[in-house]
């Protein structure tokens, strides 16, 4: 097992590159598998959820060549099974997107329950629904789901709530079924619209993406394509929330200012400079940090995968702050490491109250989910002292050598091999990422 071990204090000062979405790519790399040809990805991130994701691909059959740091050639065609074994599957969140994606293909698939997550009960109905929708017959056993269907064809699709995962894999399978499809009260997420992209780039009919209403007209073949994923806007966020925590000057390049907008409107009124260009933002503090209230909501509003990280930038500002979670009823998880570091926070149901204390000390600490462990890494950053993070496993499901790029920013930042305790071992393999 490996630890971060920060000494704090330091400003944030330079250039930084953002990634690949996470939350696209491990959608667009199960996507391949409808078409009929090679496809290249560009701009995917290094990070564990991806490697399990093209690790499932090999299993199935399908062939992936790595071209270049960030860069894949996958190739479907000689794809010889349609199951997803549990114990790749559970470890990864979003390896529910082979459900659709094989649906699309083959008619069937076989995919595990996705593992359970620290951030509450994360149920799969509305997937499910869609794909009854469309024609497919589902059965649950031994903790696999089981989809089939004679024939897809187009439905009207209407969700209870909006959600991003039942939302891609709803496209994922309407690609190819007969007809129209029309998902409505969909999500709006840039990674939606960036799926849909990929979908279309390979001949897709989809309209409406990045709306509440997403009408996709079923085609018989998808080609190849060579699509880059677009960069990821939580990556961005993190990265200005640590750069403001450490009053530093930052230049974060590769993202899309427009994808940013909640986050930047946020940071402004809390007292962080931003000034956008085309695909890069300067972010700067040089005053002080004053409380604010964030709401997390589905896109266009603030999001959910941002709240842990404008907590910990709101325990260094005056005031109290109101953070109301309204995703998730587990992610204020973080909440008791970062008391071990001074901070006064008080949680309530979906609400916490921060008192902004100005400061934060280090801390051994311990990494509940992804943007948890995000959040830690900006308060060590902070702190005043050292700040050791544990169960970093977590971080590197999501976030693209997160240590490289903040020891270029000039971040006291190192990661540290700790020995295995068989627990630790087996408690690793127990948790699916977020
Ligand atoms: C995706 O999760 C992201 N994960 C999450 O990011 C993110 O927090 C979430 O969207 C919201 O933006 C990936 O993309 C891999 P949802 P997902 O379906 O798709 C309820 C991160 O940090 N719901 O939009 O699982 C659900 O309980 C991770 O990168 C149902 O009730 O989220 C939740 O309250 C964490 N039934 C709400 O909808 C369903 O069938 C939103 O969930 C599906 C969801």
């Amino acid at each position: 097992m490996d630890k971060f071990v920060i000494k704090g204090g330091r400003r944030l000062t330079g250039e930084v590159t953002i990634s690949g979405a996470k939350n696209a790519a491990v959608a667009i790399l199960p996507a391949v598998i409808l078409s009929d040809e090679p496809c290249i990805i560009e701009n995917v991130p290094s990070i564990s959820d991806v490697n399990i994701c093209l690790r499932i691909l090999k299993e199935m059959g399908v062939g992936v060549v790595p071209l270049g740091k960030d860069t894949y050639k996958i190739d479907p065609t000689s794809i010889r099974n349609f199951v997803v074994p549990y114990e790749t599957a559970r470890k990864m969140r979003a390896s529910y997107y082979f459900l659709g994606a094989l649906l699309g293909r083959f008619n069937k698939a076989r995919v595990s329950m996705p593992g359970g997550c620290p951030l509450g009960a994360r149920p799969i109905d509305q997937h499910l629904k869609a794909f009854a929708a469309l024609g497919a017959e589902y059965n649950l056993s031994q903790g696999m789901i089981d989809l089939k269907a004679a024939k897809l064809r187009g439905n009207q699709i209407f969700f209870d709530v909006v959600t991003v995962g039942a939302t891609m894999n709803a496209m994922l399978a309407a690609v190819k079924a007969e007809g129209l499809t029309v998902i409505e009260n969909a999500a709006k997420e840039p990674h939606i619209v960036d799926l849909a992209n990929f979908l279309n780039t390979m001949g897709a009919n989809i309209m409406g993406a990045g709306t509440d209403v997403i009408k996709i007209r079923g085609v018989q073949k998808l080609h190849g394509a060579v699509y880059s994923v677009i960069p990821d806007q939580i990556e961005a966020g993190t990265f200005m929330a640590a750069v403001a925590a450490t009053k530093g000057d930052v230049l974060i390049k590769n993202v899309i200012p427009k994808h940013l907008e909640s986050i930047t409107k946020k940071m402004e009124k809390i007292g962080v400079n931003i000034e956008q260009f085309d695909d890069s933002i300067r972010v700067w503090v040089d005053g002080p940090l004053v409380k604010a209230n964030i709401k997390t909501a589905p896109h266009p509003g603030f999001p959910t995968d941002m709240q842990s990280q404008i907590a910990t930038l709101l325990t260094l500002a005056e005031g109290t702050s109101i953070i109301t979670e309204n995703i998730w009823e587990q992610r204020f998880g973080y909440v008791d490491e970062l008391r071990r570091m001074g901070a006064d926070i008080t949680v309530n149901g979906k609400v916490a109250l921060i008192e902004g204390t100005g400061k934060l000390m280090g801390a051994p600490v311990k990494a509940c989910d992804l943007r948890a462990g995000a959040a830690l890494i900006i308060a060590g950053l902070a702190a005043s002292g050292v700040t050791e993070i544990e169960d970093i496993f977590h971080i590197e499901r999501g976030y693209d050598c997160m240590e490289g790029k903040l020891r270029q920013l000039g971040a006291d930042i190192e990661k540290v091999s700790i020995p295995d305790t068989k627990s630790e071992k087996n408690s690793e393999h127990g948790k699916a990422a977020v």
